[in-house]
Parts: C-alpha cells; sequence; structure tokens
C-alpha cells in the first residue's frame, strides 16, 4: 500500500504531466496531478516551468508507442539545460518496456506501470532525496486505486470515473491486457462515494470507464452487475447524466439493453466496437461474436431506444484479411449505420497473438481500405445527423465553442456535440436547442 503523505514536499516543485492515449490515461494522469497537489506540487502550465515531468503513455498501436518515444527525445533538451529536472514515463509503454527504458534514454528517472499510480509521490520523493533512478513495474499490488480523497476542479461538469481495471478478452491484436493486467472492478460504495465527491464539487454527467465496463462486478465478491451499478449511480441526486466506455458486444446483456429504457439518466449512446463484419475475421481476434450475433444486439438496442446513438471501432487489414472480408465489414456499416466509427489499421504488437499469424496486409492495402471504409462512414455520418436538422433537444453546455467565441458548445443526450450562440452564463445549465445547421462531426442551432 502507498504510504499517506503529508505535504512535506518543496512548494516550488511544479509537475507537468503529458497525456497519450485513451481516456483511462487522462483519468490516470488527473489522479496522479489531484495525489501531487496534495503534497505541495503546482501544476505547471508548461515544460520548461516544470520540475518533474512525467509522460502517461499508451502503446495501443505502434504510432502511439513511436510517438512517445519522439516526445522522450525532445526532453532530453529540458534535461540538458536543468539536471535537476525529474524525468518520468508511466503507463502501457513504461509497463511493457520497463527497465529497458532507462537504457534508451539515459537522462529518465523514473518509470512506473500501470500499478504504479498511487506510488507516484512516494516514488518521486524517493528520487528527489537518493538522486536514483527508479523502475517499478510490478503488477501484484492489491492497491490500484488511490484511497486519496481528492477535490475536483471548481467549474467541472464532466468527469471520468475508473470502474475497473485491466482486461481479460485478449482480442489477439491486442496489447492491453498484457500492460493493464486482469480485469478487477471497484466496489459499488467506492464508486458511489466516488461519484458523490464530484457531484458535491458541481459535477454533472460522468462517464464510467473501463476496457470492458459490461462485464463490471465479475470479479467482486458476492458478484455484482454492471446494470446494478448503472442503478445506484442513477439513483444518485445532483447528477443529470451517465454515460459509460467501452463495451464488448459478446458482453451486452438484455438487462443492460433494458437499463437505457428504465435509468431516466443513462444517455441513449453507446460505444459498441464491432473490429470487422467478416465471421472469418472477427474468429481470428477472438472477439466471440459473429457479425449475426452484432446484428441482433444492435437490433435489440434499436428495438428498446429507437434514437439511440450507436459508435464503433474498427481494424482494417487484420493478418489474411482479404478483398472478401473487407468487403463484409463495408457491408455491415452500411447495414448498421453508425453514428461514428473510429478506424485504424492493423499494427503488430510484441506479445499478442495476431504478432505470430501470417499473411500480412500489405500497408498500402491497408491505406487503401481505410480510405474506402471512412468514405462510407462520411457519408452516412452526414445523412445521420442531416436527420437532426429542425428537431429541438436538451443539450448539456459544456464549454466556449472553440471556433466562435459568441457560442457555447455542449452535448446531446445522444452524444452530439451542438454548438449555439448563447451567452456564457448557460454553461452548466441544460438547455432546449433548436438544431438548424448539421455537419459531419456536430450540429449547430439557436436557443428556443
Ligand atoms: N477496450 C476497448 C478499447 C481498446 S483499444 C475495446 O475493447 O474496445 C481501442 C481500439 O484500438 C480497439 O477497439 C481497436 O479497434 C484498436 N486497436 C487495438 N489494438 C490494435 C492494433 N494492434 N492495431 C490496430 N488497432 C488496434
Ligand atoms: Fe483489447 Fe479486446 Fe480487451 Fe478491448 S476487449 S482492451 S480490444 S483485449
Ligand atoms: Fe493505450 Fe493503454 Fe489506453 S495501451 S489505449 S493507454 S489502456
Amino acid at each position: 500500500m502507498a504510504q499517506p503523505l503529508t505535504t512535506s514536499m518543496h512548494t516550488t516543485e511544479k509537475v507537468f504531466i503529458k497525456t497519450f492515449g485513451c481516456q483511462m490515461n487522462e483519468y490516470d494522469s488527473y489522479r496522479i496531478l489531484k495525489m501531487l497537489e496534495s503534497t505541495g506540487y503546482a501544476n505547471a502550465s508548461s515544460y520548461e516551468e516544470a520540475t518533474v515531468i512525467l509522460l502517461n503513455t499508451c502503446s495501443v498501436r505502434e504510432k502511439a508507442e513511436v510517438k512517445v518515444y519522439s516526445e522522450l527525445g525532445r526532453l532530453k533538451e529540458f534535461k540538458k539545460l536543468n539536471p535537476e529536472l525529474i524525468i518520468g514515463i508511466g503507463g502501457c509503454v513504461a509497463q511493457q518496456e520497463g527497465k529497458s527504458l532507462l537504457r534508451k534514454f539515459p537522462y529518465l528517472d523514473l518509470v512506473f506501470g500501470t500499478y504504479a499510480l498511487p506510488r507516484v509521490p512516494e516514488l518521486l520523493s524517493k528520487i528527489k532525496t537518493s538522486r536514483q533512478k527508479i523502475v517499478y513495474t510490478d503488477m501484484n499490488d492489491e492497491e490500484i486505486y488511490p484511497a486519496h480523497a481528492y477535490v475536483p476542479d471548481a467549474k467541472q461538469l464532466t468527469a471520468f470515473v475508473s470502474i475497473m481495471q485491466g482486461c481479460e478478452n485478449y482480442c489477439s491484436y491486442c496489447i492491453v491486457p498484457f500492460v493493464r493486467g486482469p480485469e478487477r472492478s471497484r466496489e459499488i460504495a467506492d464508486i458511489i462515494s466516488e461519484v458523490s465527491r464530484l457531484t458535491g464539487h458541481g459535477v454533472k454527467e460522468v462517464t464510467l470507464l473501463g476496457q470492458n465496463v459490461n462485464s463490471y462486478g465479475r470479479t467482486l465478491h458476492p458478484r455484482r452487475t454492471f446494470p446494478e451499478l448503472l442503478a445506484a449511480i442513477n439513483a444518485m441526486p445532483d447528477l443529470e447524466r451517465i454515460r459509460f466506455t467501452t463495451s464488448h458486444p459478446k458482453d451486452l446483456s438484455p438487462e443492460l439493453i433494458q437499463s437505457f429504457q428504465t435509468l431516466e439518466k443513462l444517455c441513449e449512446h453507446i460505444h459498441l466496437p464491432l473490429q470487422s463484419g467478416s465471421d472469418r475475421i472477427l474468429r481470428k481476434m477472438n472477439r466471440c461474436y459473429t457479425a449475426e450475433g452484432y446484428l441482433n444486439k444492435i437490433n435489440d438496442l434499436r428495438t428498446a431506444v429507437p434514437h439511440i446513438s450507436i459508435t464503433s471501432d474498427m481494424i482494417v487489414g487484420f493478418p489474411g484479411e482479404t478483398e472478401e472480408d473487407f468487403n463484409k465489414t463495408l457491408a455491415m456499416v452500411e447495414q448498421v449505420e453508425f453514428d461514428d466509427l473510429f478506424f485504424f489499421h492493423y499494427s503488430d504488437r510484441p506479445g499478442t497473438a495476431a504478432l505470430r499469424l501470417p499473411d500480412k496486409v500489405p500497408y498500402d492495402t491497408m491505406i487503401q481500405r481505410l480510405t474506402t471504409l471512412k468514405e462510407k462512414q462520411r457519408t452516412i455520418s452526414m445523412g445521420k445527423n442531416q436527420k437532426f436538422v429542425g428537431m429541438t433537444l436538451p443539450v448539456l453546455f459544456e464549454t466556449r465553442s472553440k471556433q466562435n467565441p459568441e457560442h457555447i458548445a455542449g452535448r446531446t443526450r445522444t452524444n452530439k456535440v451542438v454548438n449555439c450562440k448563447a451567452p456564457a452564463g448557460l454553461i452548466g445549465a441544460t438547455v432546449m436547442v433548436k438544431i438548424e445547421r448539421s455537419h459531419i462531426h456536430s450540429l449547430s442551432g439557436g436557443l428556443t
């Protein structure tokens, strides 16, 4: 267990955390920052003013990993200018590469894996006193969530809440189970107390995070289920909206589908990665469902909640993917009509089963397929968004618009971004907006 910490550190310490990768990493970085703040650190606004720089990294695709190394390369200069500077790398690349990172980047002071979160303050303070380099990549700690109470930022309206760690689905292309360890769920009471701390500080919407949220509760004694957790959170006062990500199609239960009908705070959006439309490829990916099974679940979802928005992830060019397999993916995309899609071309990852598969698809072919798929989805997304024009929908305003300072932006329950000419004083309010125009990734409208 991490040691309790006091405000013993020097108050001029400033930490800059740069985050790569998924929402889980964003959540983790936020927790690290809050822990360090409570031990006397300030949040640096740039590398230049930092006394500690931490990179929280992602290795889900090769490109993500390369990005981290290029950022580490950039940090060398900062260390040269300021030898006192402490540079640390955490997260999935740190877990994957461990101490070899110290050889490749000799100016690194700290390598901390995905289980080391609660220990970061303690590890930094050890480095400061001993000036020794530390590598901490153990994966057998019991406690992975800092018990530490933290205060969310003032004016924060939306927040992530991690409900589980790890994944043991072992999709054959995926590195996550190796770098994040086996699946472990947090206790419902623990999650509730975090959500209640957030709502106490004005948070209106929470997004529950996990690699496979709908298998939540399997590791708890007594066993709990994701719909049970959702019902408990739905009963909390002061909270307006609940979202969650990511769901695995194999674990999408009738109870979860029903939750969309019965829980008024649960927003009508589901991110349900399909990955491929070909059963042959899905089998090789170890996804445990068929295209038909997936379609049936989509059907059930839409029967229960006709206006539910559905988004997905797709991988093209998985080893052995033929033109025929790819055409099946295209056909599925046409048939399902997703609201939006995230596309990736297959990327070899160390230690995964797919790495050893023959018939790797040439890079150019992957890019061609990606372009074809993107074009197809573009038309679908435009068509879907077009249907919103003329509707009046509740929008929870979250920020000023990026494009226009006179506009503010928020989201519908179906997770569509809406820009609207409205006073900034409405940020934080849920207001009816008449949709006037649609774009590929957003909508715009006016107050009614
Ligand atoms: N647990 C989540 C997120 C996993 S990572 C889930 O199961 O959906 C997010 C997405 O990255 C995956 O859905 C997949 O589409 C993509 N991805 C993962 N590994 C990949 C790889 N080796 N090559 C290309 N895309 C990959
Ligand atoms: Fe990776 Fe599959 Fe787990 Fe998602 S469900 S994190 S794709 S192994
Ligand atoms: Fe990347 Fe790790 Fe998330 S590999 S996608 S940061 S779980």
